[in-house]
């Protein structure tokens, strides 16, 4: 599959297979000065495929920093230890770390290098199909903190992040499940014709995992994440659109625990099936908007997370964790709700007390 270049206004994406081949030029490119690499690369990586990167760069003086992709490990003691490492190596601004991995690792890697020295050379090569998708795209970096995700962090961009399918031949399907939660996300609250092309499509991204639908499903994704945050990168207001969903994933995750029985993609399909109802409890969605996004997790064998969602019917206990929401204000929880496939509301549109949220989850349909 022939590599195509997807441009942001900040820094292009390299999206195809087999194209680390690329590496070595474009690293020449927009890294003259490096000397170093650090590789910090995730443990479920396939061995080959990162022995096969590291080969195209042999050329410069290289580290490998291995981590296992827990979000316990998404931590400050993490960051520092692998800080104290390059600082040991004598890294310097112009030299470079890559990225090798899911979001995790791309997240604290982000971090690290949007810090180390003030900035240094940065290039993000997602491997989960959330991370090619989503987390790689926009330069949201963080780590976590023992009061919540994500709560520590800064906004870097990459010097290019390239994307290859391949990753993802040795993806399990849970992970795959995740990043296509994202996917969908992106053409509910932006593109109906591409929701519609999902809804018969989206079996043979998740499942067979063919290759050709798979790359189209990844660069609309890119492109529909890319028209919010070049536009608000900072996420004053616009960007926020992405957080469909979100509020009710994030407070799932807390209230799980960092994922014992949710991953991140599992909670944002029961969040988006949530804020939809809630969208239609308030007649900001019709009847039919509902309908068609439980079609399309019927059709996908999606349709366990909304039952799911009946798992939180006691939401209480999300309420409090939502009230911890980075994006809310004066404890008033914040909703992005959707009026129409492809369409969301205004971000700070709606804004409920925490009675008011308790008041309406209660009187959701199942
Ligand atoms: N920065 C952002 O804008 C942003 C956006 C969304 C999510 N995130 C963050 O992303 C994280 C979730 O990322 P994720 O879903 O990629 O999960 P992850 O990083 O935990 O990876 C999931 C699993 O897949 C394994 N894996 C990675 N690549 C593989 C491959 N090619 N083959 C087989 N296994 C592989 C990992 O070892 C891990 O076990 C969360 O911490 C979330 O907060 C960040």
């Amino acid at each position: 599959m022939k590599t195509t270049k997807i441009n942001s206004k900040k820094y292009p994406i390299y999206l195809g297979n087999n194209n680390f081949v690329l590496l070595k030029k474009k690293i020449k490119h927009f890294c003259p000065k490096a000397k170093k690499i650090a590789i910090i690369y995730d443990n479920g990586v396939p061995i080959k495929l990162l022995n096969k990167l590291k080969n195209k760069i042999n050329n410069y003086n290289i580290i490998k920093i291995k981590v296992r992709p827990t979000e316990k490990n998404k931590s400050l003691s993490l960051a520092k230890s692998i800080l104290d490492k390059l600082i040991i190596k004598n890294f310097s601004r112009s030299d470079l770390i890559i990225s090798v991995g899911g979001g995790i690792v791309g997240d604290i890697a982000g971090f690290i290098a949007s810090i180390f020295k003030r900035g240094i050379n940065f290039i993000n090569i997602p491997t989960t199909l959330l991370a090619q998708v989503d987390s790689a795209i926009g330069g949201k970096t963080g780590i976590n903190s023992p009061q919540g995700k994500n709560l520590i962090g800064s906004f870097y961009n990459p010097k290019f992040v390239l994307i290859d399918t391949n990753f993802l031949l040795s993806l399990p399907q849970k992970q795959m499940i995740c990043g296509y939660a994202e996917i969908l996300k992106h053409a509910i609250i932006k593109d109906k014709i591409f929701f519609n092309w999902l809804k018969t499509n989206s079996k043979d991204i998740i499942f067979k995992k063919k290759m050709k639908k798979v790359n189209y499903a990844i660069k609309k994704s890119c492109l529909i994440k890319l028209s919010f945050v070049d536009r608000d990168f900072k996420e004053s207001s616009l960007r926020m659109k992405l957080n469909f969903g979100h509020t009710f994933a994030h407070a799932i995750e807390s209230y799980d625990r960092y994922l014992q029985k949710y991953n991140h993609g599992e909670a944002v399909l029961i969040g988006m099936v949530i804020a939809t109802k809630v969208s239609n409890h308030l007649k900001i969605c019709n009847d039919d908007t509902l309908n068609n996004i439980i079609e399309i997790y019927k059709k996908n064998s999606l349709i366990n997370y909304v039952n799911k969602f009946k798992d939180f019917k006691n939401l209480n206990n999300l309420i409090k964790f939502m009230k911890n929401d980075k994006k809310n204000y004066n404890e008033k929880i914040s909703l992005i709700l959707l009026k129409d496939i492809g369409k969301t509301t205004i971000p700070g549109r709606y804004i409920f007390s925490t009675d008011k949220i308790r008041n309406i989850l209660k009187n959701l349909n199942n």
